[in-house]
Parts: structure tokens; sequence; C-alpha cells
């Protein structure tokens, strides 16, 4: 029997056969198909079974399939780091690979520490982080979502120290935001006063904290937060697993800051193949990866998987950044980010939209449930989070496609 992840076994209905996928769409044996609305835990950006990746997945599979990454390394690889050199800030050029979104958080935030603690300073152990955080369930991951954190309060008495800053929500008709954001920075900087000096690093989901329900927040206020925790010497940390790769419009979230707000560590994943293989990568500067040479072997970053840098993984990013980067794809990228930013629909809360995402309030969790659970009958895939309503499609998505949806949803509310 399968064990189905973020699932109460006991109420929840059997789960649906799927026997292939095309595009936008999920098909059962029978005929049934589902618009995928949020392109599957946020990873299809191009649709399902796009064949230009499982072409070279193909042919990277009959090339070679897994190598190991310590004596060995492969040209996969190299073209992945290379691509991303062309659109990441100059100073992001260390490259660590793992294999999805939680271990790449679990990596910053061992780096993180290990870099003080490797210049002599071991007595750096607080990570400060955004309420309602969510980075992954590795237990490092999970404890900088914090303790009050809904998906992962049953193992808090395990989590490490941390320091939870709240976030001022950003969406259409909010009011006093700009009050809001310097009473929280005023309120971090008295307490990084008595303890700035034992906190290693900050981690945020820059701009959109996506499984807290599609919150946003300021790029002013970000920036702010920056320059706040610098002032103590504390590493910045972006969570870009689901941000990255144009979900906010710009090929990373931290595109919308400034120049002195460039992280020290992010972490991709998700969308780095497009939806095909699990991979990620979290990626730092020549500054932090320098005090790790030594020629002393416990100064090294003893961290490693058994499919660290996987071949045919590095061939499929490599593939899915190619058609992220054409003309076709990031012109439907901005016909979507319009299409939400017009959308009209009456009767729900805090409509907020960035890039592809776009998402509302109802009035309750049933409501919610109630709406999606129409749609689904309907053919429409959307998975709720509490009364939030979101949609994250993938960019091959049609201007019919979409409409469509949005009709739907507004009937039903
Ligand atoms: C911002 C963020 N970080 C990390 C993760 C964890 O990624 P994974 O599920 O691949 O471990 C997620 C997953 O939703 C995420 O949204």
């Amino acid at each position: 029997m399968i064990w189905r992840p973020f699932t109460q076994e006991k109420t929840t209905p059997e789960a649906i056969k799927i026997i292939k996928g095309d595009g936008l769409y999920l098909y059962t044996k029978n005929g049934t198909r589902y618009a995928d609305m949020i392109s599957s835990w946020w990873v299809n950006i191009h649709g399902h079974a796009n064949k230009e990746i499982a072409d070279a997945i193909s042919e990277q599979a009959h090339k070679l399939e897994q190598v190991i990454f310590t004596a060995f390394c492969h040209e996969p690889a190299e073209k992945l780091v290379d691509n991303l050199k062309t659109v990441l800030p100059k100073s992001l050029n260390k490259f660590f690979f793992s294999d999805n979104g939680s271990t790449s958080v679990e990596v910053a935030l061992k780096m993180a520490y290990q870099f003080f603690k490797n210049q002599g300073n071991p007595d750096r152990k607080i990570y400060l982080h955004l309420e309602g955080s969510y980075h992954g369930d590795t237990y490092g991951a999970m404890s900088v979502s914090g303790k009050n954190s809904i998906y992962h309060f049953n193992f808090a008495d395990f989590f490490f120290d941390t320091i939870t800053i709240s976030v001022p929500e950003f969406y259409e008709d909010i009011e006093n935001i700009q009050q809001q954001e310097d009473d929280i920075i005023k309120d971090l900087e008295r307490r990084l006063d008595s303890v700035g000096n034992n906190v290693c690093a900050l981690i945020v989901e820059p701009l959109l904290q996506g499984a807290r329900g599609m919150i946003l927040y300021r790029p002013e206020f970000l920036e702010k937060l920056i320059k706040t925790v610098r002032h103590f010497n504390i590493l910045v940390i972006f969570d870009e697993v689901m941000t990255g790769f144009y979900r906010t419009g710009k090929f990373f979230a931290m595109d919308y800051l400034n120049n002195d707000s460039t992280p020290d560590l992010i972490c991709i994943s998700k969308a780095l193949t497009g939806g095909f293989l699990p991979l990620s990568l979290t990626i730092t500067t020549e500054q932090i990866y320098n005090t790790f040479l030594s020629d002393d072997f416990s100064k090294s970053f003893i961290h490693g998987h058994s499919y660290t840098g996987n071949p045919i993984a590095c061939a499929a990013a490599c593939k899915s950044f190619e058609i992220l980067t054409r003309k076709e794809t990031i012109n439907n990228i901005k016909n979507i980010e319009t299409m939400h930013k017009n959308a009209i629909i009456d009767g729900v809360n805090k409509r907020r939209s960035i890039g592809v995402m776009t998402a509302f309030d109802l009035q309750s969790t049933q409501e919610a449930n109630r709406i999606t659970n129409e749609l689904f009958k309907q053919g429409i895939f959307i998975r709720p989070l509490g009364k939030t309503i979101y949609l994250l499609p993938p960019y091959c998505i049609t201007e019919d496609e979409l409409n469509d949806v949005y009709k739907r949803i507004k009937q039903l509310i």
C-alpha cells in the first residue's frame, strides 16, 4: 500500500491513477482529464511530458546515468552551472549539488554555521526566519519554519534556536504597510542588539511565502531587513526553491531587489529540471567557499548524497533552461502575469498576484474546499492552502485555458 505525503489517509479519498500527462493536462485510464493548475506542487513549468526534455533525458541515459561526484565530473553538470551563471549575480559562483528543496536548505544552513566555525567562531548558532515560513521537511529546514509551524509542530521539541520575524503581508487594498514594516524592523534591531553576535544566518523565501498560503511582502521590506541583519555580520540565505525560474515574473525573486541585497547563499530546486527529476543546488560566494579550504579535512564541507549531481537530472535541467529562456516562453509568462493582474474576482479577500502566481482568500477552509472539490469534478485540479485558493499554472497554458478556469471559479464563488 502506498502511504501518501501530506495526507490524512483516513479521511482522504483514494488517489486517482494517472496514466499520462500532456502539457497542462493529466489523464486517467478512462480518458478523464484534469488541468493541473498548480504545476504538480510547483515543478512542471513547461507542462507535463515535455518532449524535448524527455528526449534530452533519454539521450543522456544512454551515455552516462550516474557517476560518483567526488573524483569525477561531467558535461551536463558543467553546462548547467554555465547556464545558471548567466542569470545569477557574479558573486554567487560556487555551486553545491543535492537532490531536493529540503536538502538544498539543509546545505545552506550547515554552510552558514560552519562558515563562522571554520573561522574560530562556533557561537553563532541562532537562525533568523520569517513567521510562517516553509523551507522543507528535514530537521534543519523544519527548525527554521518555527515551533508553531502548521506543518512541523509535532517535532518542535527537537528544533534548534531561532528568532521569528513577523511578515508585513502585502495585498490589494492593504493600508499602513510602511508603518508595519518599520515597526517590525525596529523590533528586530532591539532583539539583535542583545543576541546579534550569536546569529549565523537569516533565511527567507524572498517576496513570496508559498506553503504558508501564498503570502506576499514587499521588496522594500526585504531590503530593509537585509540591511539590518548585515549590520551584525549575519549571512543571508534566499530559499528560491519555489520562487525561482520566473515564478515571480523575473528569473529569481532576488532580481526585484537592489544590488546591496544580493544574498550570500541561495537554494534552488523544484522547477530546475522542468519537473522531471529531483535535483537542487545551493549556490554561494567565493568568500564563504574559501573558509572551507584548509589542509585540515575537518574544515571541509562533509556533506553529500548518493545521487549528487546526477547527469540525467542535469541534462533535464539544461534542456528546461533552454526552453525557459526562449522568447516564446517569456512572452507566455508575461501573458499569464497580465491576465492574473487584470482578472476581476468579486466576493473574495486579499487578492494578490506576482508573476504567474495569483491568490485570494475565502471566508473559510470549508468554502475553499467546496470550491476546489467542485472544480475537480469539472476537470480542474487546484490544491487550496487553508482558506487560500491560488493558481500557479505551467507556462504552456493558453489564454483560452486560463480564461476558462477564471470563468468557472467566478461562477462557483
Ligand atoms: C520555499 C520552499 N523551500 C523548500 C521546499 C522543500 O522542497 P522539497 O519538497 O523539494 O524538499 C519547498 C517545498 O514546497 C518550498 O516551497
